[in-house]
């Protein structure tokens, strides 16, 4: 395991170098994609959740311009993501499920409900925020496996993924004909045309797969990785933190290893995840709704085992063996804003999940008892303090701190610079 005991100073040294190459490069496409916003959702009668606004870190900055920027495929996959005709029937839009209030995370459901009405699928809704950094994934029989998106790791481009819950029966529930003609009929059908030709406007799979580039670009813009939370600033040394939180963070990265998965090595920046695969033996969820779902959406019923990195169909019968009962490490970023936590959304609070951490034995069985991560294999004997201190950590992990503007600019003075000096 590529993680496994590197000496707490050089993960130190390595997460405070890196933590300040972040890219802010992106905010022109912020800054344009915030002016067409107001045409992102029309209200629909089947819409059960149309009362959320739009993105308000995109509205904000539309009149920063004096003249109307042009349209670019983040501007279009803004529209898109916000849009709750594209489901069948209409009504539930990308943002129904990924909320921005919520670091694009689905707050408080354990599983999401799809467009139609009582469906559901298997797996707790993560949060989009630094999701494009996720690497590629990589592993073969006999080795460690990591990254990919989603919780199993089995597509690697936002682009790809994108198409999924659209046509997913327990999600959108759409088709590519279906799809191809709404966006026909939709006011915004010239961006495409602009954007990617008028033969793309003609072809339905070639409208589609345009749809999901946008959806990709969207998602690839700065209020996806706007790197602003508590922890930067302290990371920047703008900011300090309280002894409390400096004993979450020192039982993190130390006694509590939590930094054996929970700490970046692929990209320029933390993200609190290896992006390494385990089975780190999260208990079922018994209350998971999809254990009752119609046969067309879950053949198994009761008996569903979520196979984790093994459900990816790309593998070989060694490879399914022994990745069975793997997720990928999730970033921890945003932490406090996504409960419930885990793929199966077993976790309703922190608290419960650092409990679980502390002594799994106290907890239901795990789905797969197979391939449990030799990483978790001492006990953590945490006091109460110890717990608290861990969980106030975590919270300095959320975007959006409330710094004043002079901060706020000194913070990406410094992040620009460190980033400058890296990439030369
Ligand atoms: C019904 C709720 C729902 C809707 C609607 C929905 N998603 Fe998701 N999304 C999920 C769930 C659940 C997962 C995790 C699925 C899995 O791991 O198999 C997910 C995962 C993702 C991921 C992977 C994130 C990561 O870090 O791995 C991306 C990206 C994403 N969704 C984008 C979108 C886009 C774009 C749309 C609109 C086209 C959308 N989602 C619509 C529920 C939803
Ligand atoms: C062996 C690797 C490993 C170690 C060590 C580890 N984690 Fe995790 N962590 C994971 C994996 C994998 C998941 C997802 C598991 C799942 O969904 O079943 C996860 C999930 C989580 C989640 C829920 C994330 C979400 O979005 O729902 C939190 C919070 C968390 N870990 C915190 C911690 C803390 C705090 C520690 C240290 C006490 C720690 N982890 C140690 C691998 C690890």
């Amino acid at each position: 395991m590529l993680t496994l005991h590197r000496s707490a100073l050089i993960k130190f040294s390595i997460f405070f170098l890196l933590s300040f190459l972040n890219g802010c490069s992106q905010e022109e496409a912020i800054k344009t994609a915030s002016s067409t916003n107001a045409s992102a959702s029309k209200p629909n009668a089947n819409d059960n959740k149309a009362t959320i606004a739009p993105p308000k870190s995109l509205s904000n900055t539309s009149s920063s311009s004096t003249q109307p920027p042009g349209i670019t495929p983040a501007i279009l996959g803004n529209i898109l993501f916000n849009d709750p005709s594209l489901s069948n029937p209409a009504g539930l839009a990308c943002r129904n499920c990924h909320d921005e209030a919520k670091a694009f995370a689905d707050p408080g459901m354990a599983v999401s409900e799809g467009a139609v009405k009582g469906t559901f699928g298997s797996r707790n809704t993560p949060s989009l925020k630094y999701a494009m950094l996720a690497p590629a994934l990589i592993g073969q029989e006999g080795h460690s496996w990591s990254g990919g998106l989603l919780w199993d790791g089995r597509v690697n481009t936002l682009e790809e993924q994108a198409l999924m819950p659209l046509f997913n029966p327990a999600e959108m529930n759409n088709t590519e004909a279906k799809l191809a003609q709404t966006l026909r009929q939709s006011t915004y059908i010239q961006h495409f045309a602009t954007l990617y030709g008028e033969n793309t406007v003609k072809d339905d799979t070639l409208l589609t797969k345009a749809a999901a580039n946008a959806l990709q670009a969207f998602q690839q813009t700065d209020l996806f990785k706007p790197y602003n939370s508590k922890f930067d600033y302290v990371a920047a040394g703008l900011l300090k933190y309280t002894e409390q939180e400096k004993r979450g963070q020192a039982l993190f990265r130390r006694e509590a290893a939590c930094t054996d998965c929970h700490q970046g090595f692929f990209n320029y920046s933390e993200q609190f995840t290896s992006y390494g695969h385990h089975n780190i033996h999260t208990p079922v969820n018994t209350h998971l709704a999809f254990y009752t779902q119609p046969e067309s959406i879950n053949p198994e019923g009761k008996a569903f085992i979520d196979k984790g990195t093994a459900a990816n169909p790309q593998l070989s019968e060694a490879e399914k063996n022994e990745t069975l009962g793997l997720f990928r490490t999730p970033t921890l970023r945003n932490i406090a804003l996504t409960a419930p936590y885990m793929h199966n959304g077993v976790f309703k609070t922190l608290e419960e999940v650092i409990d679980f951490y502390n002594d799994p034995a106290q907890f239901p069985k795990p789905e797969v008892v197979e391939n449990r991560s030799d990483l978790l294999a001492f006990s953590l004997n945490l006091t109460q303090e110890d717990k608290a201190a861990l969980i106030a950590f975590l919270k300095t992990l959320s975007d959006d701190y409330p710094a004043d503007q002079a901060l706020q600019k000194q913070l990406r003075g410094k992040q620009e610079a460190l980033r400058k000096t890296y990439s030369n």
